[in-house]
């Protein structure tokens, strides 16, 4: 589905709606250029998680964040990472799980190492405040503006 986000509050809403639908076990691929709204996207999708928004910040540094809830909640940012190796050396493999969501930023870093079965969302900057979000593999009958 593709959406039209006119502002941040509005991409972090359809975050929040997107993480209401996501089960343990997803991985989120999480595509869009540098400014584009990928963070402000998780910190809509950790609402839905129980997780207060203003605790999400980018985790460029730390490449991993965890946040405490059921299920784990992680936030993956692989802009400093170069392929596979690099991408082993992070923890990725041992972090994520079952009973784990992951959402990570610039999965286009790791190569074609992640699951193809993931929620793929991108985010396209189309002017100052507005942004093309689409999503795939979610349940669109399920999606709820909420
Ligand atoms: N419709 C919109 N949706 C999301 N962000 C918007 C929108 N309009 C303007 N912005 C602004 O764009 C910026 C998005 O920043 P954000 O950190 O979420 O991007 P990012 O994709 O995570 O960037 P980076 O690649 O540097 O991590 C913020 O300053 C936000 O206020
Ligand atoms: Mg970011």
């Amino acid at each position: 589905m593709k959406l039209l986000s006119r502002s941040p509050a509005e991409t972090e809403s359809v975050g929040y709606n997107v993480g209401k639908l996501l089960t343990a076990g997803t991985i989120v691929k999480l595509y869009g250029n540098l400014g584009a709204g990928k963070t402000t996207m998780v910190r809509g999708i950790a609402r839905a998680f129980g997780i207060p928004c203003e605790s999400v910040v980018s985790p460029s540094f730390t490449i991993i964040t965890e946040y405490e809830s059921s299920p784990r909640f992680l936030h993956i940012d692989l802009y400093r990472i170069r392929g596979s190796s690099d991408l082993e050396s992070t923890g990725f493999w041992d972090v994520i799980g079952n009973d784990a969501v992951a959402i990570v930023e610039w999965p286009e870093h790791a190569g074609d190492e992640l699951p193809d079965d993931a929620v793929v969302i991108r985010i396209e900057h189309l002017s100052e405040d507005e942004r093309e979000i689409s999503i795939e593999g979610i349940d669109e009958k399920n999606w709820h503006n909420l």
